[in-house]
């Protein structure tokens, strides 16, 4: 708010600005409750700070939601329906939301993206982006109606919910509702199996169809997800799920293993392949499993009933606390989680929310009094860890500098404003730091569990410089292939 208050200003003028400046007063007494910054500085070169922003312990949790209130009604809408919602969301909330397209899918339609935040059409700087991306399988279409739902909730509540208000002041949330439009308009509601709209208009599996870490992955490349990863490759998403159907289990990575002989994907449906899995398929974990367990604990404990770990049917394996490691589950290649991770550090996991794949509307109120609060909490999980930036010695950004926490040899860079995050659990860490014509860096530092770790890295220039002509044009991922090219495969 900026006053300009003449000089000459009347007794009226003064009441006005009292009363103006009331709110604002207020205000800036929960921005100091919320943010109570402390700094710590260990010097050379490097400062910590820690400065509350996670949700907890000051404010109340999500409230629950008012369906009354709304005008989205729990039917699944088409695309041009939900084409319509967006636009229309977009126009009545245009402070808090921003609507793109990634590309066209091979029917020509567009995968929405829409951005939630209170700053919805720049990115604000050292605060997160993160990510949900529906309907990968056209034939699992739950997902794709809670993001809506979810978009909703955002937009409806921010002024009225403390919790929804700090987490879109903080976070920029871009929800793809549907990556597989054409998948889902050949697909039939109440069908709970089965592959009919699973696949791409040209009949590819899309969560089949990414660049793989541990095998080649011959199949073409699709405009669906070229268009993910072209988005991905644009924006340093740090955390993200992907929403699916057909059980009811959070998955994190790897779901590909190094070692994965016998068992194909489709083993799935059938008894004897299910128990041939039990005690055939072994975990393929990544260095970062304990975060990977805690997000897709996150999930599960604050969803309705995917913690009890119930079998969808006696057929199908039940999980434990209703999460599993994805190559202990099938292991797959070409999926989205493990080339989001790999490729640019960002901790994905897969959501499988609702055991009948495509089940008919009037459970979908039904699913997202399951979801609701999982959905929003999981994302407040991008505000744990360490973030910060990475500076040369003028105080200019490092724009792709390479990080890696040390035992945790899955790399990832700095943004064009040098920033990064990475997840973690309390505890003591080192990272490294390494950017083209500077000397690397180590750096310790400490996570707690009430707010994240600010940490601020300064690079110097190398002593040797040689005149550097190398090209430094690699392409992201060649760079991050690289900085992973350590990475310690599971044992096994
Ligand atoms: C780290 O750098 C950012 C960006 O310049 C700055 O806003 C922040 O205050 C710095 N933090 C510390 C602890 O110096
Ligand atoms: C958006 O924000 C601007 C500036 O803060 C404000 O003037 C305007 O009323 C807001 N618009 C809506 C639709 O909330
Ligand atoms: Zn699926």
């Amino acid at each position: 708010m900026i006053l300009r208050t003449p000089l000459a200003a009347g007794h009226q003028m003064q009441l006005q600005l009292q009363l103006l400046l009331l709110p604002s007063v207020l205000l800036l007494v929960l921005h100091l409750l919320l943010c109570d910054a402390k700094t710590v500085n260990p010097g050379d070169g490097m400062q910590v700070q820690h400065h509350q922003m996670t949700a907890e312990p000051g404010l109340p949790e999500p409230r629950a939601y008012m369906p009354d209130a709304q005008h989205l009604d729990f039917v699944y809408h088409d695309h041009e329906e939900l084409t319509r919602f967006l636009r229309a969301t977009s126009a009545r909330y245009p402070n808090l939301t921003a609507l793109y397209s990634i590309g066209k899918s091979i029917q020509g339609r567009d995968l929405w993206v829409m951005v939630v935040s209170s700053s919805p059409y720049e990115h604000m700087v050292g605060k997160p982006d993160v990510k949900y991306v529906g309907n990968i399988h056209g034939n699992e279409p739950v997902g794709r109606e809670m993001l809506l739902h979810l978009i909703q909730y955002f937009v409806t509540s921010y002024s009225s919910d403390q919790y929804v208000k700090w987490l879109l002041d903080n976070t920029r949330i871009h929800i793809l509702p549907t990556m597989n439009p054409d998948g889902y308009a050949v697909s039939k509601e109440g069908t709970c199996d089965g592959g009919q709209g699973r696949y791409n208009a040209r009949g590819f599996d899309l969560n089949r169809n990414f660049p793989d870490y541990f095998k080649q992955n011959n199949k073409r490349g699709q405009p669906e997800t070229d268009s993910v990863k072209d988005w991905i490759s644009k924006i340093q998403f740090v955390l993200s799920g992907s929403l699916h159907g057909g059980a009811l289990v959070a998955s994190y990575p790897y779901d590909n293993t190094p070692n994965s002989r016998l068992l194909k994907g489709i083993c799935r449906s059938s008894a004897l392949c299910a128990m041939f899995q039990t005690y055939s398929a072994a975990p393929s974990l990544t260095p970062d499993d304990d975060v990977f367990k805690h997000l897709s604990l996150v999930y599960a404990r604050n969803h309705a009933k995917m913690s009890r770990g119930v079998a969808c049917k006696s057929a199908t394996p039940a999980f434990e606390n209703g999460i599993t490691n994805g190559a202990a589950w099938y292991p797959l290649t070409g999926g989205m989680q493990d080339y989001n991770y790999v490729w640019y550090g960002c901790m994905e996991i897969t959501l499988e929310i609702s055991c009948c794949k495509f089940p008919p509307a009037y459970e979908l109120k039904k699913y997202w009094e399951d979801n609701q609060l999982s959905l929003i909490k999981f994302l407040a999980e991008a505000h744990r860890g360490v973030q910060g930036f990475v500076f040369d010695p003028a105080g200019m950004p490092i724009e792709r500098a390479s990080i890696k926490i040390k035992g945790r040899d899955v790399g990832f860079q700095t943004t064009k404003y040098g920033e990064f995050w990475r997840i973690l659990l309390p505890g003591y860490y080192k990272v490294e730091v390494f950017a083209e014509g500077f000397a690397p860096r180590e750096v310790e530092f400490v996570i707690v569990e009430q707010h994240p770790t600010l940490l601020n890295v300064t690079l110097q220039p190398s002593k040797y410089l040689v005149a550097s002509g190398t090209s430094t044009s690699t392409k992201s991922s060649t760079v991050n292939r690289r900085v992973t090219g350590k990475l310690q495969l599971s044992p096994e």
